[in-house]
């Protein structure tokens, strides 16, 4: 299979879990014979130092003609003086509204070698395994007030939904659940806000289409404690654009460090966008310390859902499962009786295992 996929490493350890996932991919494409091409791009500040924009035009165009989009993160202090519309972070926001990608996945599956790595009990955190559907497109982050700021007395901005948008999400998250274990829970504000009380009818309606599937409406503050108290009672969550940031980085949690969720970002025709859920944690770039696993994990993402290669996307989890049964980890994963190792280094663990696994001849 010749597949051709845009890099878009952005900033901070952006830089450096791309490179791990890239590897990753070209030992993938070595061992089943396929032929994966790459193009790299700049977003976020990196393209605002070279090109004056958090995302160039080439950028875009490079990204409607790839196959699938690897990438890594954006922003920095150092650009966060900047005006809204020149941000890093918008750039990230202009390329999933330009190429549509409305549906965010987001598995959350603590891995059981890092079960007590998680600051949560490990009765708690055991047998938890749910998908965040989080809306990517619209809600607060996109809603176009008349005026932002007036004056500087008042700040305002928009949480707006069109009943299409909301629509296809949910259908997106229906579809989800069906082939899991077919229980979804949409969470929503609908005690105070109009659009979630919009959303709650859309779900509704909605269920009728998939009758296999249970449905519960859960409002998001009690859905934030609920996570933690309880995470195994979740399959499948669907939510608005910024609950379902939130939400994401807490569940995070139960799998031990952030460094280890991957997320796809697709729309209907399977086109997407591969993006760890992490930022690009200034703290600790530049140092080699970065945990890749989100990095690669999207990679295998893109592998099922862009490419339907189903085996290798496998084979790359195994292989990162292998690596933890070895108790090899980053610094960000508190494991006990582990061994450290640097970002490259888990990255090279990982590349052995995907070379050393023979499960097609
Ligand atoms: P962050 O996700 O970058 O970091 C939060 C904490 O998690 C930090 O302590 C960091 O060291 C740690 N961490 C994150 N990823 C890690 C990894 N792979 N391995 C080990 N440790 C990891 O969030 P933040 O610090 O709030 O934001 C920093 C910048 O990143 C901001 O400019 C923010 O806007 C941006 N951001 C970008 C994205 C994205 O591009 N998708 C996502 C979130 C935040
Ligand atoms: C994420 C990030 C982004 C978001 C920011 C950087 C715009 O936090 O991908 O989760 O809020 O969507
Ligand atoms: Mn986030």
């Amino acid at each position: 299979m010749k597949k051709h996929i845009v890099m878009l490493p952005g900033d901070g350890i952006g830089q450096e879990v791309t490179k791990a996932a890239k590897k990753v991919l070209e030992a993938v494409a070595e061992r089943y014979h396929h032929t994966f091409t790459f193009e790299s791009h700049e977003i976020g500040g990196a393209a605002i130092d070279s090109q004056g924009t958090p995302l160039p035009e080439d950028t875009v165009a490079a990204c409607k003609k790839a196959d699938a989009i690897l990438l890594g993160a954006v922003g920095g202090p150092q650009w966060d003086h900047l005006p809204g519309h020149m941000r890093p972070e918008k750039g990230l926001l202009g390329i999933r509204k330009k190429m549509e990608l409305f549906a965010n996945l987001r598995p959350i599956k603590g891995f059981k070698q890092l079960l007590h790595a998680s600051p949560l009990k490990e009765e708690v955190v055991s047998g938890s395994d749910l998908l965040i559907v989080r809306e990517l497109t619209g809600g607060l982050y996109f809603g176009e007030p008349s005026e932002r700021r007036n004056g500087g007395k008042e700040v305002v901005d928009t949480l707006a939904y069109s009943h299409s948008e909301i629509v296809r999400i949910v259908d997106q998250a229906f579809q989800s659940a069906r082939v899991r274990r077919k229980h979804l829970t949409s969470v929503d504000k609908a005690n105070v806000l109009e659009s979630s009380r919009m959303w709650r009818e859309v779900v509704e309606e909605k269920s009728k289409e998939y009758p296999d599937v249970t449905v519960e409406h859960m409002l998001v503050d009690a859905a934030a404690m609920k996570l933690i108290t309880s995470p195994s009672s979740f399959d499948v969550i669907v939510t608005e654009n910024m609950f379902g940031d939130i939400l994401s980085d807490e569940a995070s949690v139960l799998t031990g460090s952030l460094g280890m969720l991957p997320s796809a970002s697709i729309r209907s025709d399977g086109v997407g966008l591969y993006e760890p859920v992490h930022g690009s944690a200034p703290d600790i770039a530049g140092q080699n310390k970065a945990n890749p696993l989100a990095a690669i994990l999207s990679a295998a993402m893109m592998l099922k859902y862009s490419f339907q290669l189903e085996e290798e996307a496998e084979q790359v989890e195994n292989a990162v499962k292998e690596v933890l049964d070895a108790r090899f980890h980053t610094a960000d994963l508190a494991v006990h009786d582990g061994v450290e190792v640097s970002g490259s280094e888990m990255a090279a663990k990982v590349i052995e295992q995907i070379s050393s696994n023979d499960t097609t001849e």
